[in-house]
């Protein structure tokens, strides 16, 4: 599946410009993480996806449909494809993880089983094995308020998982998680994207940890696409206009944009590990934390 989004805009009520037209294809079996400081639009971009915040302008067609042109029905059936995946994790405390994980079924039951929680036999049979998958299993009575917060991330990715969704859209799933489950929720991500070719976009701060496991990285800053492209093309100069919106490099002085000086060599390195600026400059690091 195809999502194409053109010409997306948000303005807030409070005037507050969040997306200034972005444009924005993924598809296939791609993992494409959007990177950008706090602020930038992510959050709003993931929502305005689904509709969940009502964009003021553009286009967002899934297979060519037009989402924004659906009325509630229609976007009801829409949403059935798209697998969210929120910073706020969205379980329901006080049901267990196998409860949890079948709410991901309920745009597909009749209200009368969803108001019973009853699910076929087979939604059940799923869950099991994508507990297993995301490596859940034995856990599926437990209550989820009383899981650890990797635990709990991984709950609402079988959740959106065993939904079957054509596309995951995912807002920071690594925030408020150690950097080992950071990598194992970002790998699972990952796989999930090959394994079902389904494709994943992911919001994350950390620019290592979508440098290590993105096919492809799309910079956010002030509501607008500043860069689109791989790891490898992820250099300093990218960074700084994503992250501080700094000049593009072509239109600095003409030395610039000659070949990568010592010092671009020199930060690049630095940029493999993590870490925005090797001076420190950056006031937005993009570790984790939250928002
Ligand atoms: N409900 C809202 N009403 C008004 N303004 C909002 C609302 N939600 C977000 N904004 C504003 O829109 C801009 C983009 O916010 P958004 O949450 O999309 O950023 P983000 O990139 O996800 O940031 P973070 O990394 O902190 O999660 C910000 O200036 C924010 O203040
Ligand atoms: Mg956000």
């Amino acid at each position: 599946m195809t999502l194409d989004v053109t010409d997306l805009r948000k303005t807030y009520p409070t005037g507050d410009e969040a997306l200034n037209g972005v444009d924005l294809s993924v598809g296939g079996s791609e993992t494409t993480a959007m990177i950008g400081p706090s602020g930038a639009g992510k959050s709003t971009f993931i929502r305005c996806v689904n509709r969940l915040t009502e964009p003021t302008g553009g286009t967002v067609e899934i297979d060519g449909t037009d989402l924004t042109a659906l009325d509630d029905d229609g976007l009801r059936e829409a949403r059935r494809d798209i697998g969210m995946i929120f910073q706020e994790y969205n379980l329901v405390e006080r049901l267990t993880v196998m409860e949890n994980v079948l709410t991901g079924r309920l745009g597909y039951v009749s209200a009368w089983r969803a108001f019973r929680r009853s699910f076929p036999p087979e939604d059940i049979e799923r869950a099991y094995e994508i507990l297993e998958t995301v490596g859940l299993d034995d856990m599926e009575n437990k209550r989820v308020d009383e899981l650890s917060g990797g635990q709990r991330q991984r709950v609402g990715i079988a959740r959106a998982v065993v939904q079957q969704p054509k596309i995951l859209l995912v807002d920071e799933p690594t925030s408020s998680l150690d950097p080992e489950t950071s990598n194992t929720v970002m790998r699972l991500l990952t796989e999930i994207a090959a394994e079902r070719e389904v494709p994943v976009l992911i919001n994350i701060h950390e620019v290592d940890l979508a440098v290590e496991h993105a096919d492809r990285i799309v910079g956010l800053h002030d509501g607008e696409v500043v860069f689109e492209g791989s790891a490898d093309e992820l250099g300093d100069d990218t960074l700084d206009r994503v992250y501080r919106g700094g000049d593009p490099p072509e239109s600095r002085a003409p030395n610039a944009s000659e070949g990568p000086a010592d010092d671009d060599a020199a930060d690049e390195s630095v940029v493999r590990n993590g870490v925005v600026s090797a001076d420190g400059r950056a006031s937005e690091r993009p570790t984790s934390g939250g928002s």
